[in-house]
């Protein structure tokens, strides 16, 4: 029910009646916008519109892909113990992860932005994480693993538990339901948990766990869970360039936001992600395997965190940072025509069954 108490709500309810003056594009704002957030056009934001549109020509389902191999794999000899651990520790973060990433958007994000633009993309991109804590339960489901220890992970596994904690009073900030934009406290408040999320956690803690199991799906294990981290790869870096482009707008529309001493607690937080999420590349494999290890990892986090900066018009935090995987920067970049997609499924016009390629 609306509550027409709210301050927020009316200034809403007052552009909406009938008779009242024309959406102009002047009005619209990425936050704090005066225009009528349900009118769509006229656009002004044609970057979030532009991603909408390709978001939803990336639409895929995890059931469209065959888990058989995998199956056949985890209850053969073919992986190794530590190859166990990474895929359990894996998806211990997340099986959570994309449900934290979703309530972040549909109870926090969604209803500070007043772009609707940009509420459009971010539809989308809640059912996308809809989607990707599908896609890890139907992988955790194949492979007959322990439901109650895989998604009880980011209580109980301290490398997964910390970088949980960290984004939590992001979220909390968010979400809670009395706060509201309109001062510079609070639209910095906004602005550096849009950060948090984009750069920090689709960005950057999703990365250790994208590489593990794409470097495994490169030496054909594990190819059905490989192949939907590679779908979900690529909704993630959508996910974050939208951020990105997002904080830009937002900082362009109020430079009085970006100032030196903000600026510098951002780079203070890149500074702690990249710690946290080093030490769960240790955490997850100990001894390094695949050509993997903890110091590559290392490296490149510095590299990824030196890129999001960057985005964001921050000076680079760490030197000498090379991509030590440049073979996932062609993962990220993967066209639907390309090979990858050679084993998706395809629909059964006339029988509506399923049918492999
Ligand atoms: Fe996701
Ligand atoms: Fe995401």
């Amino acid at each position: 029910m609306l509550n027409f108490d709210d301050d927020r709500l009316m200034i809403e309810t007052d552009h909406q009646a009938v008779g009242s003056t024309r959406v102009r594009i002047e009005d619209k704002r990425v936050i704090n916008g005066t225009a009528d957030v349900n009118q769509l056009v006229p656009f002004k934001y044609y970057w979030a519109w532009d991603k909408y549109l390709a978001a939803c020509a990336n639409h895929w389902m995890p059931q469209e892909i065959s888990m058989a191999r995998d199956i056949a794999q985890w209850k053969g000899k073919d992986l190794s113990e530590e190859e166990r651990r990474i895929i359990k520790r894996n998806l211990g973060f997340f099986v959570t992860a994309d449900s934290l990433a979703a309530n972040n958007i549909v109870l926090g994000t969604y209803r500070h932005i007043t772009a609707p633009e940009c509420r459009q993309f971010l539809l989308r991109q809640a059912f996308e994480e809809a989607i990707h804590t599908h896609a890890y339960q139907y992988i955790v489901e194949s492979l007959g693993l322990d439901e109650g220890e895989i998604f009880n992970m980011y209580r109980e596994v301290p490398s997964i538990r910390d970088k949980d904690a960290f984004l939590m009073p992001f979220i909390e900030t968010l979400t809670n339901p009395t706060f509201a934009t309109g001062t510079t406290l609070h639209d910095q408040q906004l602005l550096k948990s849009i950060i948090v999320f984009a750069c920090l956690m689709e960005g950057l803690f999703f990365y250790v766990g994208f590489v593990q199991i794409l470097a495994l799906g490169r030496q054909n294990k594990m190819p059905g869970a490989s192949e939907q981290y590679q779908y979900i790869l690529r909704d993630e870096s959508m996910h974050c360039n939208f951020g990105i482009d997002m904080i830009n707008a937002i900082v362009e529309e109020n430079p009085h936001l970006w100032t030196k001493s903000f600026q510098d607690e951002i780079q203070d937080l890149f500074r702690m992600a990249v710690d946290l999420e080093y030490c769960y590349a240790e955490d997850t494999m100990p001894r390094g395997i695949l050509g993997l290890n903890a110091h590559l990892f290392k490296q490149y986090l510095h590299f990824i965190a030196n890129r999001r900066l960057q985005q964001i018009g921050l000076a680079p935090l760490f030197s000498s940072a090379a991509n030590p995987f440049p073979w996932m920067a062609e993962m990220i970049d993967l066209k639907k025509e390309k090979n990858f997609f050679e084993s998706r499924v395809t629909e059964d016009q006339t029988g509506g069954t399923l049918s492999w390629d």
